[in-house]
């Protein structure tokens, strides 16, 4: 039995801590911060995150064996590298060198160039290198993509059809657009087709297959309006199919796997390779070093392999011979968002819904309990995830779901799947 520890607070923590606590190898669970669903599962811990001395602290008073990271900022931040020489405690996530994949776009590009991985041809540049920014979008065919190269919570990627406003927002984003964060930008090509996404769990040598998703991004329906966190998703990806998938894994899986082990970066987590299918051929939009939300709510779902037991295997060289199964059918996630996100929004309001849901699974994202209340407490509340044979299937039942739960100023996409 492992005592495992959790450390993030979304909808993509709840189904992690909901797909755990199945395990027969979990013992006690906690969730830091958590949310209200996660309570379900485990004990939510008040602690700072980023301070991984609190982080030890904890880990030491609750005798975890596994912390399982959600978010990037703590691996980007060296979590796995403060506990690698611990005598307890497996942080599952990459070290910080190899999180740079995500952590920095000029770095992933650089690795994508040293082992052949197709990505957009791209530039980076600085203050000192402006000007071979300039000649670069010259060269360009529009629209031109700008990519703050550090984490900017999925807001530093700007793509722009007219080159002289592109060269504006260059010059805006190197004074400090997105902070510390765009003092670098990567110019990139852009590339026209259809965004998925695929996960592997690796042990830094090998890997093994989790099933594909596509998630929904603008807050608008036929994606349309402002970018958010991710407004629901559908697994698998029906036109990912056996030809595409040989593609990615001989492409893009097997030789990132390989480029890890040659730089010999400690990798012990996911990989979540954003990718995009042009004319059948797939291409890398970024690379993640953690599980996607919402997407991890509608592949864990599906997964019908013990995650705790795989956790394990990451750090016992078993990996190459474990059995990773999911179920063919499909998993649909709606979520339910606060009236005005993805700008300023209410907290604290108080949520409705029936004590037990027999047809879908409501995954926590943003909610509190205050005096016993069930209450909104951020952007996205609430993902509602259902299975069916096909996604349109598994939207109904999410969309019949939703019909008994209710929040002032609730709002949901009623369209996820609707390019498949
Ligand atoms: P990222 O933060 O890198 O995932 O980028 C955010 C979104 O911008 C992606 O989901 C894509 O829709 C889009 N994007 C990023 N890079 C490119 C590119 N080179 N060509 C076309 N679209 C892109
Ligand atoms: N849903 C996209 C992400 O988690 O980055």
């Amino acid at each position: 039995m492992y005592n495992v520890l959790i450390i993030g607070g979304g909808g993509r923590e709840h189904a992690l801590a909901w797909k755990i606590k199945k395990s027969p190898k979990c013992g006690q669970l906690h969730i830091a911060p958590g949310n209200a669903g996660t309570l379900q599962f485990g004990q939510n811990l008040v602690i700072d995150v980023s301070d991984f001395k609190a982080v030890e602290a904890a880990a030491k008073e609750h005798a975890i064996d596994y912390i399982v990271v959600g978010p990037e900022k703590p691996l980007v931040d060296g979590i796995y590298d403060h506990f690698e020489n611990h005598p307890n405690v497996k942080v599952i996530g990459p070290s910080a060198a190899a999180a740079q994949l995500e952590g920095s776009k000029s770095f992933a590009n650089a690795f994508m160039d040293e082992f052949d991985i197709p990505t957009a041809g791209s530039l980076a540049v600085d203050q000192s290198t402006i000007q071979a920014g300039m000649d670069y979008i010259d060269a360009q065919k529009p629209p031109i993509v700008l990519k703050a190269d550090g984490l900017a919570a999925g807001k530093g990627v700007l793509i722009i059809r007219d080159k002289a406003e592109a060269k504006t927002e260059l010059q805006s984003m190197l004074d400090g657009k997105f902070g510390e964060a765009s003092k670098t930008v990567v110019i990139e090509e852009f590339l026209d087709g259809i965004e998925f996404s695929v996960f592997v769990i690796t042990d830094g040598k090998s890997y093994k297959m989790l099933p594909t998703a596509k998630d929904y991004k603008r807050i608008g329906e036929g994606d349309t309006g402002l970018n958010t966190g991710g407004m629901g998703a559908v697994s698998p990806v029906p036109f990912v199919d056996e030809a595409l998938m040989h593609k990615v894994r001989s492409r893009i899986i097997e030789p990132t796997i390989n480029g890890i082990r040659k730089r010999r970066y400690a990798y012990k987590g996911f990989i979540f390779f954003g990718l995009i299918n042009v004319d059948g051929d797939p291409y890398v939009i970024e690379y993640n070093c953690r599980l996607g939300d919402p997407e991890t709510e509608v592949i864990l779902p599906r997964l019908d392999t013990d995650l705790v037991e795989l956790f394990e295997h990451l750090y016992t060289e078993k990996l190459p011979t474990a059995s990773v199964r999911f179920t063919p059918n499909t998993v649909a996630t709606i979520m339910l968002v606060s009236g005005g996100y993805p700008g300023s929004y209410t907290k604290k309001l108080p949520i409705l819904m029936p004590e037990k849901i027999e047809d879908s699974i409501v995954f926590h994202a943003g909610t509190a309990v205050e005096d016993g209340q069930l209450v909104t407490n951020g952007g996205r509340v609430l993902a509602v995830s259902s299975e069916g044979p096909d996604h349109q299937a598994a939207l109904r039942t999410s969309l019949d779901t939703i019909r008994n739960i209710s929040f002032a100023g609730m709002y949901y996409r009623k369209d996820i799947g609707f390019d498949l």
